[in-house]
């Protein structure tokens, strides 16, 4: 097999990033994580003062995103997360980001994390992988998260905006999250990181030698 894509897409704090960013190490591929496009997106309309839910902005925003705005410090957070799914509801903000995706991903082959990978992005991409974990696990994850970088965060509001979001980004008409016909499911609920890598590199490497 030449350079393959690998897509990881999936629910919120499922292990998603973590996974395919040691995926990438592993395979000497590069990693993109995607939802930093929307992230960045988000952040960009919020800086212009307007709602993420109006699409002229949101859509300007995704076609002028540069490299660096995906460095900004504060793209992640419950501000972040939402302004994230509001604009990713729109066509026009997935048009504008879908050729900057498959750019990364054409030339070198490459791990891709995000919702839509397998189904949208890179439909024909030899491995796909499905991370999911149940939403208690996820939103204690997520909480861990935020309170280790000094956040006070409510755990039954993590969980809400954990559950909300995924709805959201389920249930809309362009590119909603679902796992692609051909992707493997992984659920990470009883599964440590290292577990999860394990259970993926297996999982690679059966569709690489078959
Ligand atoms: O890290 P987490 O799973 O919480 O979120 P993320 O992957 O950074 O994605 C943030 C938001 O961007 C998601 O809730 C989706 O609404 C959107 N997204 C998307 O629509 N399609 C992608 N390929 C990646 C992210
Ligand atoms: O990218 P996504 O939002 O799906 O999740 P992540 O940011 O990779 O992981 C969320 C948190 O869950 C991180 O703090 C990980 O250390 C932890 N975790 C994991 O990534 N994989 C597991 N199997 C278990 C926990």
């Amino acid at each position: 097999m030449s350079a393959p894509v690998i897509a990881v897409d999936g629910p919120a704090a499922a292990g998603k990033g973590t996974l395919a960013r040691r995926l990438a190490a592993h395979l000497g591929l590069p990693y993109l994580d995607t939802g930093l496009l929307y992230r960045a997106t988000g952040r960009r309309v919020l800086d212009a003062g307007a709602d993420p839910r109006d699409p002229g902005v949101a859509e300007e925003a995704a076609r002028t995103l540069r490299p660096t705005d995906l460095e900004r410090p504060d793209l992640r957070g419950p501000e972040a997360d939402a302004a994230a799914s509001a604009v990713a509801t729109q066509p026009g903000v997935r048009a504008a980001l879908l050729q900057w995706q498959r750019d990364f991903g054409r030339t070198h082959g490459a791990v891709l994390d995000g919702r839509d990978i397998g189904t949208v992005v890179f439909p024909d991409a030899p491995i796909k992988l499905f991370i999911t974990a149940s939403p208690e696990e996820r939103a204690r994850r997520r909480h861990l998260e935020l309170t280790a970088r000094g956040n006070t965060a409510d755990p039954a509001q993590v969980l809400a905006e954990l559950r909300a979001r995924d709805e959201q980004d389920a249930a809309r008409a362009v590119a909603p999250m679902k796992p692609a016909d051909d992707a493997v499911l992984i659920d990470t609920t009883t599964l440590d990181a290292d577990a999860a890598f394990a259970r993926a590199v297996e999982v690679v490497r059966g569709k690489i030698e078959t």
